[in-house]
């Protein structure tokens, strides 16, 4: 890949993953009177526009929370209006790959509507070779889910008698996530308020920086990415040592 040069400042190093948590679409439509379901399509626009942003910020992968295996907890019209608003998103999905976006999708998507998981696989097939930046969209995704769902393959492999409980490294953990090759999180951005991760890549968080803010996610600004990055860029990460 060539060296990006970020546009935010040939300095900056921008970080390579970052994780959004898309929050505050609910509170934004409330606000203006308006049914829970106008604040999502708001939201949906909002990640339009960062996405072209990140990648002129020069991040390798970004990722979103789109809807938590908790979410289902919502009632049925709201649930409903969320997957049609990914359906559509992927039928336009094809501007994204003129932008030579890599599009990958983490989650128990065994559950989604046919027609959104043959949508879901469509693009991932044909975006995988764009190398400009990794879009991650987390959909039906739990972190505990994830973990779950990577012992479950371990166990499998150890009742089968090809693995030996005592050699089970955080590696093997890690390469049966729905992460697999994705990085673990540099950043992690949660507007609306609210500071938790709500079961957002718990794992892949593990030494991640948070950045917090009240802004809603509707109205979420290419200034607003961007003071998170430099605000990321001004931490010192230890990773434990000194
Ligand atoms: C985030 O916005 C979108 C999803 C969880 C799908 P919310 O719908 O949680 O918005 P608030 O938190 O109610 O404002
Ligand atoms: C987290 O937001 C999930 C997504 C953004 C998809 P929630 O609104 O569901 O989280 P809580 O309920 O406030 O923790
Ligand atoms: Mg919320």
């Amino acid at each position: 890949m060539a060296k990006k040069i970020s546009c935010l400042g040939e300095n900056i190093i921008p970080p390579a993953h970052v994780g959004v948590i898309m929050d505050g679409n609910g509170r934004w439509a409330k606000k203006r009177g308006l049914p829970r379901k106008f604040g999502h399509r708001e939201g949906a626009k909002t990640f339009r526009t960062i996405t072209r942003h990140a990648k002129a910020v020069g991040v390798d992968y970004i990722t979103y929370y789109a809807f938590s295996t908790e979410n289902w907890k919502r009632p049925k019209d709201e649930v409903e209006s969320i997957m049609d608003l990914f359906e559509k998103y992927l039928d336009e999905v094809k501007d994204f790959i003129e932008e030579n976006i890599r599009i990958r999708f983490i989650g128990d998507r065994s559950v989604l509507r046919p027609s959104l998981q043959e949508k879901m696989l469509d693009t991932e097939e044909t975006s995988k070779d764009f190398d400009a930046m990794t879009l991650v969209l987390a959909i039906n995704y739990g972190g505990r889910d994830e973990i779950c769902h990577s012992v479950k393959t371990l166990a499998e492999k150890v009742k089968r008698g090809e693995l030996d409980p005592k050699d089970i490294t955080e590696e093997m953990i890690e390469r049966n996530l729905y992460t697999e090759e994705i990085p673990p999180l540099d950043l992690v951005i949660r507007p609306s308020g609210e500071q938790r991760l709500s079961n957002f890549m718990i794992w892949q968080a593990a030494y991640a920086e948070f950045y917090y803010t009240n802004i809603l996610w509707p109205d979420f600004k290419n200034a607003d990415f961007d003071r998170a990055i430099l605000d990321f860029c001004e931490r010192n990460r230890r990773f434990g040592g000194v």
